[in-house]
């Protein structure tokens, strides 16, 4: 779906997010979100708090599961997944904490791998993602899952791309500084989840909104996986779209 700018479509994404939370409020179950981080939603997660302060949605019944970390990462640092949601949305809103759920950067390396398989079982758990937002890296990574990544791959320990860490630099005070791995949920996870929608703005993302719609298939691109799934719609700006 395109739509005329990021604002008008960040507006239809938040609402459709807040159609599936009241609908689930309504029955008395949680809604479980898998959200994302970057630059793509910060104006959705503007418009969820907006309809918490004067519309009255509440959170209350809502957990969510974040799709990455950077690692090794503390928690409380400037560029941390953590703290830029804490920002953007759930310092905002009425969320449990005990709902939230981020990967943690901060565990040794020994103990990820199990704690991986805790992060996927959660979400199990939960009864499951009922919706997760994606935005999409300039090497067609969703989440942090790179090229290489398989398409059943799991949560695990990546290594991020060179292309990704250089668009991070600036966050970090240049590359040398940007982690260069990251825990994120995998393909396989993302696919799960009962909707998917995948956004992306600007003209930087034309060329691979491109391959990821219009591209054959391939872990080199891994958004192109999305292709496989029913449940995925992209959400797009003019400027995004005009490569397609
Ligand atoms: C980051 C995140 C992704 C995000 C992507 C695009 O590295 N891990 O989840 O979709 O890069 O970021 P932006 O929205 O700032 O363009």
């Amino acid at each position: 779906t395109v739509y005329p700018d990021q604002h008008i479509a960040s507006v239809k994404v938040a609402k459709r997010i807040a159609d599936i939370i009241r609908s689930k409020q309504e029955v008395g179950e949680a809604a479980v979100l898998g959200l994302a981080t970057g630059a793509t939603p910060v104006g959705v997660y503007a418009e969820l708090v907006r309809l918490h302060r004067e519309e009255g949605l509440s959170f209350r019944n809502v957990i969510t599961f974040n799709l990455d970390e950077y690692y090794p990462m503390q928690p409380d640092a400037a560029q941390s997944y953590v703290t830029f949601m804490n920002e953007h949305l759930f310092n905002h809103i009425d969320i449990d904490r005990e709902n939230v759920h981020i990967p943690d950067g901060t565990l040794p390396k020994e103990e990820i791998h199990d704690y991986c398989l805790s992060y996927e079982r959660k979400i199990e758990e939960v009864g499951g993602l009922d919706f997760q937002i994606l935005g999409i890296g300039r090497t067609g990574h969703i989440g942090f899952n790179e090229p290489g990544s398989a398409p059943n791959s799991g949560t695990r320990l990546v290594t991020l791309d060179d292309l990704t860490r250089r668009d991070a630099a600036r966050d970090f005070g240049g590359k040398e500084n940007v982690p260069t791995k990251a825990i994120t949920m995998g393909i396989g996870t993302i696919f799960k989840a009962r909707e998917i929608i995948l956004m992306a703005w600007s003209q930087k993302k034309a060329p691979i909104i491109k391959k990821a719609v219009e591209g054959d298939m391939s872990s080199d691109v891994p958004a192109t996986y999305l292709q496989l799934s029913n449940s995925v719609e992209f959400v797009l700006d003019e400027a995004a779209a005009s490569d397609l």
